[in-house]
This record gives C-alpha cells, structure tokens and sequence, in this order.
C-alpha cells in the first residue's frame, strides 16, 4: 500500500517494527509498553528521551518548555486564548485550521473585562490558494499574540515565512508541518502540533513555550487549559498519554539517527514535492494544482481533475491499485496527497506513473 493519507499518517517502518517488538515487552520491565504507568523510572526514561529528541532536532533554546498535552491541536485552539488574550489577539486565516483557531479565540472566556479576536488577513476571497505577506497582514501592535498556521493542512497552503509582528508575540499551529524542515523557535513565543501527522500517533500533541510567555499567562486557570499548571506538572499534571508518547520517542530517535535530522528530512520532502507537482505540472492541464506555486505545501499537495465525475474514477482506480489517503478533504473536494516525513519516495514514484497513466487512458 502507499499510504498518503492525511492524518494520522504514514509512520517509519522501523518505528512499527518496534513497537510490535515493544507491546509483549518493553525492555526488561516484564509488561507491555502499554502497562507502564507514568510515576515509573522506565516510562521517565521515555517522556525524557522524548523531549531531548525534539530538543536536538529543534534547537529548542534553554529557556522554552516542552509539553506533551491531550485534546489534540484542537485543545490548543481554546488553550491559547484562554491563556494568553487579554485584550485583542490577531489571527491570520489562510485556511480551515486558522479560521478554527479564530472561531475558538472569539469564544474564549475573558481573563478580564472584553476580548477581541481580530482577522489580520484572510484567504477566503482567493479560495485559500496562498499564505499573505507581511505586508498585507492588518496587525494591532499591541496585540497579545499572533496566531497562524504554518501549513494549512486541508487547502494544501504552506508558509516557511515567520510574520514580522515587532514585540507582539507569534503563537503557531504546525500540525501539520512539524519536524519537516528546521525552525527557528526564538520567533515564536509558542508553537505546538497534534503528533499525528509527522511526530507520532493520535492522541498528543506537542506544545513548545517560552519562559517570556508563560510570564503573560492567566494565573489560577482551570488546570487541564492552564499552561503554568502543564509546565509545573511537567506534563504529568495527570496521566499523560504514555503509548503516544513513547510513539513521539521513537519518531524523533528515527528522525535523528536515521534521517539525519531536520536539514536532511527538509531535503527528502523539498525533493519529494517536487516530483509530485512536476508531474502536476507536466501533464498539460489534466491535473490543476489548487495552490498557487510558491505557496504550495510540501505537505499535502492538493489538485483537481478536469471534471468530479474523472477526480470519481481517479479514487476508485487508485484505491484498487493500492493508494490510500488521496481524497480531498469533504470541505474542499478534489486530491489531496499527503507527503509526510515517512511516506518514501516510492510512493511518489508509484503515485506519478499512475498520474500519468491515468492522464494518458482518461484525458
Ligand atoms: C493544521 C491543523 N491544525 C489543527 C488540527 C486539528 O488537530 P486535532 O484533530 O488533533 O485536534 C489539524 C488536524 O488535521 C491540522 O491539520
């Protein structure tokens, strides 16, 4: 099978290997994996060998904490506001994911008196076919954060770009890019990501803060949404979610010592993109990419076929053929093709002839 689905996605071969070897016993502690409780020395070894993975391949500078919380990135949505707007917040909404973040930002409880969650830019008018410039971006410069989205993983939007916001803090949402390529994590006074794209399995995700920014804070919140109580809890404020972290662990061990770490993994996926929208692009129109080039994400390349009724046989043929994954999001429709970290260049590969095949039977 090619497995090019969206997420949860395609994991490293070696990281399932190991965790078959894993589930009758982890080590030599006589349980599964899945029985090691939290307050032990073996699963410390792992939440421990988690965090110093990410802190190698991230460059995590000394003075940001590493947190690996439930609820999905969808939790950070409310986490956000809930800890950190005060006054007005500014988000950019290039696609589904910001315009969640944003919906969830006006809902938020208030710390003190009246909130305002402002739209900085939006991609509506365009189809979400790109991310903005700097220079088109309406920014507060007294906000209390920026919040974007690094890779919008439903319209097939990506931006290396961090906004130039001055001293109001950048907040993203890097579900669906993280560990692709190397960030410089001093831009943003916190980042995090669902694991279940490129990091791990469903069911953590990682959120990386700055001592600066825990300063700003709401103090004495609800404990589960509370930054400050995640951090002095060390992510262990209650039971974590063991299993996917000791997934996070592996994947991070993979992307170090196999991969080489984030420069080569940035090189894998440049390439592997690039072999996917060549072939979008040298098909004579047949196949139109959704995204405009240089905004196009590595990540999940999204296309259209000349008619619903082609893109209709293109999933029924592809599916028969072994391709999983390929269908655009219900919101959006058409292909959508997620090249995460451990999808290999075969796949690619495979999934170009078939393009081309198909172009050539049906165009
Ligand atoms: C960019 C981005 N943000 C947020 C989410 C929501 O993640 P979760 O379902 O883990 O809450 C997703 C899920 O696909 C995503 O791709």
């Amino acid at each position: 099978m090619h497995n090019f689905s969206p997420g949860p996605g395609i994991l490293p071969a070696p990281v399932i290997a190991q965790i078959g070897a894993d589930l009758p016993e982890f080590g030599s502690t006589g349980t599964s994996i899945l029985e090691v409780s939290h307050r032990t020395p073996p699963f410390e070894a792992v939440i421990d060998e988690a965090e110093r993975n990410l802190r190698t391949l991230l460059k995590i500078p000394a003075d940001y904490r590493v947190l690996f919380q439930q609820g999905g990135a969808s939790l950070q949505f409310a986490m956000v506001p809930y800890n950190f707007l005060r006054r007005s917040a500014d988000y950019v909404v290039a696609g589904t994911w910001g315009k969640k973040a944003w919906e969830d930002a006006r809902r938020s409880p208030p710390i003190t008196g009246t909130i305002a969650a402002r739209v900085a830019w939006s991609g509506a008018d365009e189809g979400w076919s790109r991310m903005p410039s700097d220079s088109e971006l309406s920014l507060d410069p007294d906000a209390d954060y920026l919040h974007y989205t690094s890779n919008e993983t439903i319209e097939g939007v990506q931006t290396a770009h961090v906004p130039a916001t001055g001293a109001v803090p950048v907040v993203c949402d890097a579900s669906s890019d993280f560990l692709s390529r190397p960030v410089d994590l001093t831009r943003f006074g916190l980042y995090y990501a669902g694991a279940q794209k490129n990091a791990g399995a469903a069911g953590v995700t990682v959120a990386i803060v700055s001592d600066g920014m825990l300063e700003r804070a709401r103090q004495n919140g609800l404990a589960m949404l509370s930054y400050p109580t995640q951090v002095a809890g060390k992510s262990m404020h209650n039971t974590p979610p063991c299993f996917a972290v000791y997934i996070v662990m592996l994947v991070t061990r993979w992307l170090r010592d196999e991969v080489g770490g984030l420069e080569a993994m940035a090189d894998r996926n440049t390439f592997k993109a690039g072999r996917l929208y060549g072939a979008i692009d040298g098909s004579a129109g047949f196949y139109r990419g959704c995204a405009r080039p240089h905004h196009r994400s590595l990540m999940n390349a999204t296309f259209r076929l000349p008619t619903p009724e082609l893109e209709a046989i293109f999933f029924s043929e592809s599916e028969s053929q072994g391709f999983v994954g390929l269908r655009g999001h219900r919101a959006f429709g058409g292909v959508r093709a997620s090249l995460y970290n451990a999808l290999p260049i075969e796949s690619v590969d495979a999934l170009t002839q078939f393009m081309a095949e198909f172009a050539r039977t049906h165009g």
